[in-house]
């Protein structure tokens, strides 16, 4: 897009459009609401419960009932959609990772609970073995390899048991090969071709996923790290072509996955595809930040800021755990 060169000082002075707020806001570029937001909730069993996450101050994990009543309360400051992540009874964590495709586990309990009490707000699921694991991965392990395609079939078990509960978006997560189109053919099949997926397209090894490893029970269980899966942080052509194939595979949305030090991939899918984009600003990025603002080093306002950024960026929507905080700021 050509720019035009402004005229040279006085003639331009840009302050003139900074002198007041209705000014300001007149010629704003970019503008974040609440109905941009995707909030992901860790949940867990039990009645009543909130049990904090030291490595996310401010987030906890849920009980069912505490999750829909403060989903309920999300959803009332326009936060329109909410992802579920399970911390998984250890006891359940298999090698085999049955517990993943069961109809009555959390998740999928918890996507009935939310469909039949707040219709209106979509459910977002994740889809990957890592919270049913016994070694943490976001695969099947045999000997030293995440096996590819086993691991796809099993996902598509799981992503048809979210679709049966209700599910509107399915998250495949995992970076396995081939499993957004299988898991778009088995929706088809099975009578499910309204619901949506969300690809997590390009998602890099990052340690930046550290706090939710921790929050998912995962952290203390990964055997080795998830690099023959997820993207080398330095690859832009690779996460590039990850994108182009899950969208020619079946996906409707694509992610990119960390967000903020990621802005340039977020930029370069827009321009490229043009498709909805998302970005997740993951458990680190939220880490550092709160914990800076627990600590009164860093301001509240770069809650919004930082989620402002990606907007600019290109991005249509961002996951992040301030959603239910940033819509009562945006409102206020
Ligand atoms: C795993 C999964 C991860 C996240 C979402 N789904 C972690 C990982 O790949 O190890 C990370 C989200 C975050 O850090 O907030 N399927």
């Amino acid at each position: 897009m050509p720019v035009h060169t402004p005229a040279a000082y006085p003639a331009a002075r840009l302050r003139r459009l900074r002198r007041n707020a209705a000014l300001r806001d007149l010629v704003s570029e970019t503008q974040l609401t609440a109905a941009d937001l995707i909030w992901p909730v860790f949940i867990r069993e039990g009645q009543g419960v909130e049990e904090a996450i030291p490595s996310m101050p401010g987030v906890s994990r849920l009980s069912l009932d505490v999750m829909l009543k403060k989903a309920a309360e999300a959803h009332e400051a326009g936060v329109g959609a909410i992802c579920l992540f399970p911390y998984t009874d250890q006891a359940l964590r298999t090698e085999d990772c049955a517990e993943a495709w069961n109809p009555e586990n959390l998740t999928n309990r918890a996507i009935r609970m939310l469909k039949a009490e707040l219709p209106s707000m979509a459910v977002m699921t994740d889809i990957a073995l890592d919270p049913y694991n016994a070694n943490g991965h976001d695969g099947f392990v045999v000997g030293e390899e995440i096996v590819n395609d086993p691991t796809v079939e099993a996902l598509v078990k799981m992503a048809l048991a979210q679709c049966e509960a209700g599910a509107d978006i399915l998250g495949p997560s995992d970076m396995m090969d081939g499993r957004i189109g299988a898991i778009r053919t088995a929706t088809e099949k099975a009578g499910y071709q309204h619901v949506a997926i969300l690809s997590y397209a390009a998602k890099f090894a990052s340690a930046f996923y550290g706090p939710f490893r921790d929050a998912v029970g995962a952290s203390g269980r990964l055997v080795g790290d998830k690099k023959t899966y997820q993207i080398n942080p330095g690859n832009r052509m690779e996460a590039l072509r990850c994108v182009a194939r899950d969208l020619d595979e079946g996906a409707d949305m694509v992610m990119v996955k960390p967000g903020m030090p990621y802005l340039d991939i977020c930029r370069a899918v827009k321009d490229e595809f043009s498709v909805p984009t998302f970005a997740y600003q993951v458990s680190g990025e939220y880490a550092m930040l709160a914990g800076a603002m627990e600590r009164g080093w860093l301001g509240e306002a770069v809650m919004l800021e930082s989620l402002l950024a990606f907007k600019r960026a290109g991005c249509d929507g961002v996951l992040t755990y301030f959603a239910p905080a940033a819509a009562k700021a945006l409102k206020a």
